[in-house]
């Protein structure tokens, strides 16, 4: 087979549940539903497609804006894939980790999130990663503000602030899938995406399949990465 380039972090805001439940006059927490279902293939599908590193965009700190019942419905879910589905992640061979701040999340959820990261600790073929309560403003500030009140002297390196990320040995995004139609980053890797490749489709979260996925991947492939050099 021909060797195709593949992103090695493949990063994807999950965009359009509300829209693909609001077409089909369902409640929109039947779409986060529909979008949950969708995201436990493409954990298959990636891992299948060779990448290393899968983040996902399912709650940003932002979020917690909409109204009480989505909010809880969607922590609800969150809770009910951690203690249905961490076993079918874990035999897939990934690992999963949170990304975000853990105030805000309710204790039991995150209980299970520690639980969960501990459980599939040792697996090393995939790291699927959810950020939850994510902000790439927040993640900035955490860093800024943890560094500061270890070294307030020195002045601040690149290298210092990426150690102090929530999660410091995850390569930047290669490719930042974008669903819906919406042409914009909404604060999810903000310093991490400087170099990123975006690719956007009007597909709702919940219909975006095998099929879409290959198409994003041939599209990257196809790209040249300068990082602010010359054509190679
Ligand atoms: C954006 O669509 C989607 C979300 C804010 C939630 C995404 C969450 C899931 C797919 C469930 C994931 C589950 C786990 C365990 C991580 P939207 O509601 O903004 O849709 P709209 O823009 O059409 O209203």
């Amino acid at each position: 087979m021909a060797d195709i380039k593949i992103p090695k972090h493949l990063a994807i805001i999950l965009d359009g549940n509300g829209r693909w439940a609001k077409r089909r006059n369902l409640p929109r927490l039947m779409g986060h539903r529909a979008g949950l279902r969708k995201l436990e293939d493409m954990v298959r599908l990636v891992k299948r497609e060779g990448i290393r590193y899968f983040s996902v965009y399912a709650f940003s700190t932002e979020n917690w804006n909409r109204p009480v019942m989505e909010v809880t419905g969607l922590m609800r879910l969150f809770d009910y894939y951690l203690r249905r589905k961490v076993d079918e992640v874990k035999a897939e061979g990934a690992r999963i980790r949170f990304c975000g701040r853990k105030d805000r999340i309710p204790d039991e959820l995150r209980e299970r999130m520690l639980w969960a990261e501990d459980y599939t600790k040792d697996e090393k073929i995939l790291d699927f990663i959810l950020c939850i309560n994510y902000g790439g403003r927040a993640e900035i500030l955490d860093a800024v503000n943890s560094i500061i009140a270890e070294k307030p002297q020195s002045p601040i390196t690149e290298q210092d602030l990426r150690n102090h990320f929530y999660l410091p040995d995850v390569p930047d995004p290669d490719l930042i899938i974008r669903t819906s139609g919406e042409l914009r980053l909404s604060n999810f890797w903000l310093w991490e995406s400087a170099y990123s490749e975006y690719y956007f489709t009007d597909i709702h979260w919940p219909d975006f399949g095998e099929a879409e996925l290959k198409k994003a991947l041939a599209d990257y492939a196809g790209r040249e990465r300068r990082y602010g050099g010359l054509k190679s």
